[in-house]
């Protein structure tokens, strides 16, 4: 979608919401309501003369249009109300929309609406549920298989995820098959779409931290390998050494893994290990991309090579390691633990910024940042 396109489906999303709250306090037959669905009407031909159908869908707290997340702001944070209240995650709307079905939708909207009345589908104007059919992607069926509902793969694959890591603690051989498996689940979901992996990632829940670092790390270096063009096996193999960049921490004490506040001089010293036993058990792992153990050892060097574990004055970290220390950062920072206040994009980006060509990668940290900040703005 054009950054022109969004303003118009900005603007629709405001005049439909406003729509709604007016009916909410008048009635639908307002003139203010009717002229606000006139016009929303007008932005939606504008939209179709670009595309065939408007199709937004929420996920994961988050409205997507055309692949693309929308930028947040008052009246999209009131539409995902309104999908929530009419228990729905998606609305298609297609060319031939009459004012009278924009009507429709914004009395369902509206507080108008009788609770627990499924909202009827008319000629232009469809509702319903985002259907999961990551597997067995069929390109162009129906439409709604590009993006899948990522909340479904994480949960089905969560389990598979912590059976695995479960293993690895008592020292069993590792599933190489289960955790490509889950890789593979991720970028078919995605399919093409950096943006929608990118946004995804922050969003993921902070239970079963274990989980949740691994797979935003995963998304996030699936995202920068995107941008840099990387497609095929090498995608799918970033993509598992991202899920294993931490699996040395598995042979950390959980009580110094899971310590609130700082950790003392000898915590931090078995803490520094995990890179390095990480790498040993995965090089003892039949089947392991080479890739992912090079990642597990060197992911906390750093740019500068200034990190841990100490290497020789020369040594050349793979690119792979450079984006996992990049989206570990940015993974660490956005997703800071509950005692702590959580930092803006702003924030985030000048501390990232500040670390380019030190710790962190020059180039490949400012592409990133990059192409989140372009999420992040507001067309408003
Ligand atoms: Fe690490
Ligand atoms: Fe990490």
């Amino acid at each position: 979608m054009s950054h022109a396109s969004e303003k118009h489906l900005q603007l629709f999303v405001r005049q439909i919401t406003t729509a709604a709250a007016n009916a909410s306090l008048y009635q639908l037959e307002h003139p203010q309501v009717l002229n606000l669905c006139h016009q929303a009407r007008e932005q939606l031909q504008i939209l179709f003369s670009e595309t065939p159908e408007v199709t937004l869908k929420l996920i994961e707290n988050r409205l997507i249009c055309a692949d693309r997340p929308v930028a947040s702001n008052l009246s999209v944070e009131r539409l995902i109300e309104g999908f929530k209240n009419l228990e729905i995650s998606y609305l298609k709307m297609t060319p031939g929309i009459s004012t009278d079905e924009l009507l429709k939708l914004t009395s369902n909207l509206s507080k108008l609406r009788t609770k627990g009345q499924e909202p009827r589908k008319t000629e232009h104007l469809e509702y319903g549920q985002v259907e999961v059919r990551y597997r067995h992607t069929e390109s162009g069926s129906e439409g709604y298989s590009a993006i899948a509902d990522f909340s479904e793969i994480a949960e089905q694959d969560r389990d598979k995820f912590m059976d695995i890591y479960h293993d690895v603690r008592k020292k069993k051989q590792l599933n190489v098959v289960g955790i490509s498996e889950i890789v593979g689940d991720f970028v078919n979901a995605f399919g093409a779409n950096a943006d929608v992996m990118l946004a995804m990632a922050p969003l993921r829940s902070m239970d079963e931290y274990v989980y949740t670092h691994s797979t935003n790390i995963c998304l996030l270096n699936l995202a920068q390998a995107k941008l840099l063009g990387i497609e095929g096996p090498l995608l799918n193999e970033i993509g598992i050494a991202a899920m294993l960049h931490d699996v040395g921490k598995m042979f950390v004490s959980p009580d110094i893994l899971n310590k609130i506040g700082q950790l003392d001089p000898e915590e931090w010293a078995i803490m520094r290990q995990h890179p390095q036993l990480g790498a040993e058990y995965l090089l003892n792992s039949p089947g392991i991309p080479r890739l992912a153990v090079v990642t597990a050892y060197e992911h906390h060097i750093g740019y500068d090579g200034k990190g841990y574990p100490e290497t020789p004055h020369n040594w050349q970290l793979n690119t792979c390691s450079y984006m996992t220390s990049i989206s570990d950062v940015y993974d660490a920072l956005r997703t800071r633990r509950s005692y702590k206040e959580p930092l803006t994009f702003g924030q985030i980006s000048a501390i990232m910024l500040d670390n380019a060509g030190k710790s962190l990668h020059p180039e490949m940290t400012r592409s990133f940042l990059n192409a989140l900040s372009s999420l992040e703005k507001d067309p408003d």
